[in-house]
């Protein structure tokens, strides 16, 4: 395990530096519901510099950048097959987009500078439109300069509710953000460092839920809880364990999946990954539970936040037996026989044969990762060449191979995908999603259907990684 440049100022330093524990801290999201207009549903956001309350009361305030003056965004609750609407603003002080992270959108509302639409400007606004075909859970996100943008905020949950959701007690969205903080509660600078680039990216000393450094999540003993959780984090990995309890998994990146719970019982998520998961508060009233996160080994280990049982009674006898299968999406099932095969070899990275040695070529493209020998740098770029052409409508098998030392959750926009196999081996649930996480020198299998046209990126959602070269286009004509 490689060791992070930084610090972790875990919730537990910072307790150590500033008075008592900052008791139950606010879980709620600013929610926004489009205007109750039958057959449309409309929004608007403000992209805007902002000064918000981060880390525990002791400490400064931060500024960060924010739609509507939220960190993160506030949740957009909407409906699956309406028309959508959301005008944005442009009250930054550099261009940006919007990108509707894993909904199957139509291309011109992808929100890629360059290949999808120009950059708003600032003072400029665009107004994105368009039907939600899946119900789930989705995040929305700048995609220009995402490095610093997103670093600095610009993220939020999309939900589209489902026609007939599971019963629960209660319903969590966590919009899970890692930032890099100074002990003056700002933003560290240097976004895009070099060495960071060619190695794990950006990870930060400071984990929030909703945009605060999380204490405590008081629950009902006897509750049955949906908690979608959303790792909105620009390079930080998380590998969460619940003590004591059980999280059984009903969607991956918004798409249901074969209730299950997951391996070891911990949740891995890299940047950009959801998932849903049914937890019963099984635990005694009065107790408490900590959800942690040893992703980066034990000594880089934290409490993300703990499950603070109410000393009450339980709110029922015997543990909720409703079903919590999801219906399905209508996605498209690839067809393997007649499927096309494309390769994608991901290269670069330090320790790694390509590396830091690609070559002078390379350091001056200040490119250091590459997809099948291109390295595509930046946000998204105009006329960017694709890496293949799918024909529209045709079974498209990707195999992909991490040649690097380091993770990569890799994206596709536009599509879900079926997780066949991992290192030539099949995958249980063959669940679907939108970001595969091929950890060290593996290999993977996914397939789609290729019914969305247009230019897509494929990117890693470390976006350092992106930002210097593990991005490409794949085209659907
Ligand atoms: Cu979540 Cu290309 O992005
Ligand atoms: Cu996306
Ligand atoms: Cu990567």
């Amino acid at each position: 395990m490689v060791r992070l440049p930084v610090p972790v100022l875990s919730r537990r330093r910072f307790a150590q530096f500033g008075a008592a524990a900052c008791g139950l801290a606010v879980l709620g999201r600013p929610a926004r519901a489009p205007a109750a207009e039958p057959g449309a549903q409309s929004i608007k956001l403000r992209a805007a510099p902002t000064r918000v309350r981060l880390l525990p009361d002791e400490f400064p305030e931060t500024d960060v950048w924010t739609y509507d003056g939220a960190e993160p965004g506030p949740t957009l609750h909407v409906q699956q097959n309406v028309p959508l609407s959301v005008a944005v603003e442009n009250a930054l002080p550099e261009a940006t987009t919007v990108h509707w992270h894993g909904v199957r959108v139509p291309n011109a509302m992808d929100g890629v500078p360059g290949l999808t639409q120009p950059a708003i400007k600032p003072g400029e606004a665009f107004t994105y439109a368009f039907t939600p075909p899946d119900a789930g859970t989705f995040l929305y996100h700048s995609h220009a300069d995402s490095l610093a943008q997103v670093g600095r905020g610009l993220a939020g949950a999309l939900i589209v509710g489902e026609a007939a959701p599971p019963k629960v007690d209660r319903e969590l969205v966590w919009v899970v953000q890692d930032w890099r903080l100074t002990p003056n509660g700002s933003i560290a600078p240097g976004f895009g460092n070099r060495m960071e680039a060619a190695m794990s990216g950006r990870v930060g000393n400071t984990v929030t839920i909703n945009g605060r450094v999380t204490d405590a999540i008081p629950v009902r003993a006897g509750a049955r809880v949906r908690l979608r959780i959303i790792n909105a984090a620009t390079g930080r990995l998380m590998r969460l364990a619940f003590a004591g309890h059980q999280p059984v998994v009903i969607a991956r990146d918004g798409q249901p999946c074969d209730p299950h719970e997951p391996a070891d019982g911990r949740l891995l998520l890299g940047p950009a990954m959801r998932a849903d998961i049914m937890l019963d508060m099984a635990a005694e009233p009065g107790s408490r539970h900590a959800i942690t996160d040893d992703f980066y080994g034990d000594e880089l280990a934290y409490a993300l936040t703990e499950l603070v049982y109410d000393p009450g009674p339980p709110v029922r006898a015997h543990a909720l037996d409703a079903p919590v299968r999801l219906r399905p999406n209508p996605l498209a099932e690839p067809d393997l026989a007649s499927a096309v095969r494309h390769d994608i070899a991901i290269a670069g990275g330090m320790m790694s044969g390509m590396g830091m040695m690609g070559g002078m070529g390379m350091m001056r493209r200040r490119a250091t990762w590459a997809i099948n020998g291109v390295s595509m740098t930046g946000d998204g770029q105009k006329d960017m060449p694709p890496l293949f052409t799918i024909p529209r409508g045709r079974s498209c098998v990707l195999a992909l191979n991490n040649e690097t030392a380091w993770w990569h959750p890799m994206h596709l926009h536009g599509h879900s995908f079926r997780v066949l196999m991992r290192n030539g081996v099949g995958v249980p649930h063959r669940e679907w999603g939108d970001t595969v996480l091929l950890a060290p020198r593996e290999r993977a299998e996914i397939a789609f259907v290729a019914d969305n046209p247009g230019d897509w990126m494929f990117h890693c959602h470390v976006t350092d990684h992106q930002m210097t070269g593990l991005m490409g286009v794949i085209r659907v004509a």
